[in-house]
């Protein structure tokens, strides 16, 4: 019988000072004064691409400074776990709280930051520089001149340490990477968008190159994804040699288990080369969207100046997972269609079209929406209407899915994203399983940092995944689940 190192794969300060031998000198102290507000609404910034702000924008440390601390930074919140071990929370939420993410920037001489290569220490809010100089070519190299690489100020490579799911999860594990993932970066692109920072996802590069450059193995921790942040009119400059890095770290557990399965899938949908990642994004993705076959219900989302005004950098903080919600009223179908609306407008990414309708369908488990019998629908994002599937109280089965989770059954809304896996793999071989599973955590995390502007709240969940696609077939014949998230009205408890 295996038994994980508990304490230690919790302990964000066992796991976060891997870098703790690097002088001091070289730490930048982020002061959390950097942490303003702007003036676009959170479902104005949750709604945007990424590719909307045009010109050059260069962002400073402040920007760098919010994106670390609200995309994968701690919540003012501790709990005692029942062995005794502090609980330390982050601001984007994770699978069983096993936070297994980093961030590193790749800079160019900023405002305010030489440039170089940083981690974003979330202990203690510090970055702290791995490299001195301008590296940025090296992931220009690796991505055979992607444009928004060549011209992006910053780099965000975001990794995972899969240990720290894997204890818990096994296997597993590799899947909450992109869930996790991109609920992490669907904060940093509406944190950004909050800067009038443009973004673009870049999932084509060369791993081991990219690893190497962040100072990563890519078998214990390894990158998996990058995003361009900002825009300058020079190409990057001439990079230095990239060597080694050597820095002591940590030790996580007191012994580790070793999940081949996780390696051996990450390595089977890396690329070797430039060339390489050029040709994998060479031809945009675009799907055709199923075509609605039964009456479309048009959404009405608030208007733009009826949108709450609170900004990102105000939501985030107090966003939870919502586990209990008030099954006696109904949430509005404003809130219901502003919320779709909002979370569906899809991001920049260097292997899609511009405006592309999203890789996955939207199915629905709509328990408690006013002015919607409840039942199975299907969101049509492009027509801005959902479409009735099948009329019925399905909350129970809402439960089973959910592997007996009762949060189910008492929300609102369960929103499943699924994909059909085959001609996405067709056209990006392995690696569109990477994309499959950013989109649908991306959006979700859009849907879930919005039900919070609109007094609401949400909660990711496991489900069982083939019965998923079982339960929304025909319709869904030949997909595969990849991500639910609930939401509703909160109900108070006790502990609230
Ligand atoms: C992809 C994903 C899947 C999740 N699955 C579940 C789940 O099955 N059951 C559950 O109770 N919470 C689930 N959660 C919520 C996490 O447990 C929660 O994010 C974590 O404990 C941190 O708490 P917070 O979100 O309140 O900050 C999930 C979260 C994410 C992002």
């Amino acid at each position: 019988m295996w038994h994980a190192g508990r304490s230690d794969s919790r302990s964000f300060y066992a796991l976060y000072n891997r870098r703790a031998a690097l002088n001091l000198a070289q730490c930048l102290r982020l002061d959390l004064s950097h942490i303003i507000c702007t003036d676009l609404q959170t479902l104005g910034a949750i709604a945007r691409t990424g590719a909307e702000p045009i010109g050059v924008i260069v962002p400073d440390l402040a920007a760098l400074a919010r994106i670390g601390l609200l995309a994968n930074g701690l919540l003012n919140r501790q709990r005692m776990s029942q062995s005794g071990a502090t609980i330390e929370y982050r601001t984007a939420g994770g699978t069983g709280a096993r936070y297994h993410l980093e961030l590193y920037f790749v800079c160019a001489d900023l405002p305010d930051l030489a440039a170089g290569i940083y981690h974003y220490a979330a202990h203690d809010h510090t970055l702290r520089q791995l490299r001195a100089g301008d590296f940025r070519g090296a992931l220009v190299e690796a991505t055979d001149g992607e444009p928004a690489v060549a011209h992006a100020p910053v780099m965000l490579g975001v990794t995972s340490t899969f240990w720290r799911n894997a204890w818990r999860y096994k296997g597993r594990a590799y899947r909450h990477t992109y869930w996790d993932a991109g609920t992490s970066l669907s904060h940093v692109l509406a944190v950004a968008a909050s800067a009038g920072l443009p973004t673009e996802l870049v999932l084509g590069y060369a791993d081991a190159p990219v690893n190497g450059l962040l100072g990563v193995d890519g078998e214990r921790e390894a990158t998996v994804a990058l995003c361009a942040i900002g825009r300058m009119n020079d190409s990057t400059a001439r990079t230095p040699t990239v060597q080694a890095l050597d820095y002591p770290t940590r030790v996580i557990s007191s012994r580790e288990v070793a999940f081949p399965i996780i390696p051996a899938m990450h390595g089977a949908s890396s690329l070797a080369s430039g060339l390489e990642a050029s040709t994998w994004r060479a031809e945009p993705g675009r799907r055709v969207p199923p075509a609605p076959q039964g009456t479309l219900i048009s959404l009405q989302p608030l208007p733009a100046d009826q949108l709450p005004p609170e900004p990102i950098e105000a939501i985030i903080p107090r966003r939870r997972s919502t586990r209990h919600f008030d099954t006696d009223v109904g949430i509005p179908f404003q809130a219901f269609s502003t919320l779709l609306d909002r979370s569906s407008r899809g991001f920049a990414a260097d292997c899609l079209a511009p405006d592309a309708p999203p890789l996955h369908d939207l199915y629905l488990i709509v328990n408690g929406v006013e002015g919607l019998v409840p039942g199975v629908y299907l969101h049509h994002p492009r027509r801005n209407a959902v479409e009735l599937l099948k009329e019925g109280n399905f909350r129970q089965q809402a439960e089973r899915l959910a592997a007996q989770q009762g949060y189910a059954a008492d929300a609102h809304m369960n929103c499943y994203y699924l994909t059909d896996l085959g001609p996405l793999l067709n056209r990006f071989g392995n690696r569109g399983y990477r994309l499959a599973h950013l989109g649908c955590s991306l959006s979700a995390g859009k849907l879930h940092l919005g039900t919070h502007t609109l007094g609401l709240g949400a909660v990711g969940s496991t489900s069982l995944d083939d019965e998923v696609t079982e339960f929304f077939s025909p319709h869904a014949a030949g997909k595969s689940y990849m991500f639910i998230t609930v939401f509703g009205k909160r109900r108070r408890t006790s502990k609230q």
